[in-house]
């Protein structure tokens, strides 16, 4: 059922693709769908270059024939990937997927960030669950305890005898925010300002539409204002919204 709903929202920002775009290619299963979806487009003849935000996006990309791009001149027209919760003002927690730097660098490199996810994913504050942390693997216990200071509890993703390693060499911490994310772009704020953060699972302002699927089928949600801190929509284009 919920691969059917992930499906479902997938299929429904397909129909935002056009031919000689530069597709931003999200990680995890929701984002899989897209990235099988667009591979079937391209195989019926449209020419499309996707901008993978994994390995394993890539490599999927590359098994789909689509063709692939890692070094941009210019902007992304639309990237499109997963969630693991998204508020009413469509910030979210990324990187439960462990993608969440390179999900961060697409979108933020894109004219329009479309986010697919099942009505699962809607909560009313993040935080439901852990925000992913990517820190440099060097003398990280000491960035752990700085995160700590912030009133945070957290662990090392994989834990400390395997932990988990990124496509980018780094450790993930998992954080557990007591009482949810009350600020997410203060609380973003401070996490980039611990030494030794690489980036962090907040994406906030960054999301032009949530599609989210649910029995009754994928709905669209848009933000009136336009995003803070990505790459400037030209005037006229239809991004920004
Ligand atoms: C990976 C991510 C994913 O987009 C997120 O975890 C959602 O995944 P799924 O669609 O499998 O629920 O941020 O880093």
């Amino acid at each position: 059922m919920t691969d059917d709903l992930k499906r479902a929202a997938a299929e429904k920002a397909l129909e935002l693709v056009h031919d000689g775009m530069l597709v931003g290619l999200g990680s995890g299963s929701t984002a899989r769908f897209f990235t099988e979806g667009l591979g079937r487009l391209v195989a019926e003849g449209m020419k499309v270059r996707g901008v993978p935000t994994s390995r394993e996006t890539a490599e999927l990309a590359a098994e789909l024939g689509i063709p692939i791009v890692t070094e941009l001149l210019g902007p992304i027209d639309l990237a499109v990937d997963g969630a693991d919760e998204v508020d009413p003002d469509l910030n979210l927690i990324k990187g439960r997927g462990g993608a969440l730097f390179r999900e961060k660098l697409v979108a933020a490199a894109s004219k329009r960030f479309v986010v697919v996810i099942d009505e699962s994913k809607l909560v009313k504050q993040l935080g439901v669950g852990v925000l992913p942390v990517e820190v440099l693997p060097f003398l990280w216990r000491t960035t752990a305890e700085r995160l700590a200071e912030l009133g945070v509890s957290l662990v090392v993703r994989g834990g400390e005898e395997t932990p988990y390693i990124t496509d980018n060499g780094n450790l993930i911490l998992d954080l557990t925010v007591g009482g949810g994310i009350a600020k997410s772009a203060d609380f973003g704020f401070e996490l980039k300002k611990v030494t030794g953060v690489v980036e962090h699972g907040l994406f906030v302002a960054m999301t032009d539409t949530v599609i989210v699927a649910g029995p009754e089928g994928p709905k669209a949600i848009g933000r009136s204002s336009q995003p803070a801190g990505k790459y400037p929509a030209k005037p006229g284009d239809g991004a920004g919204r």
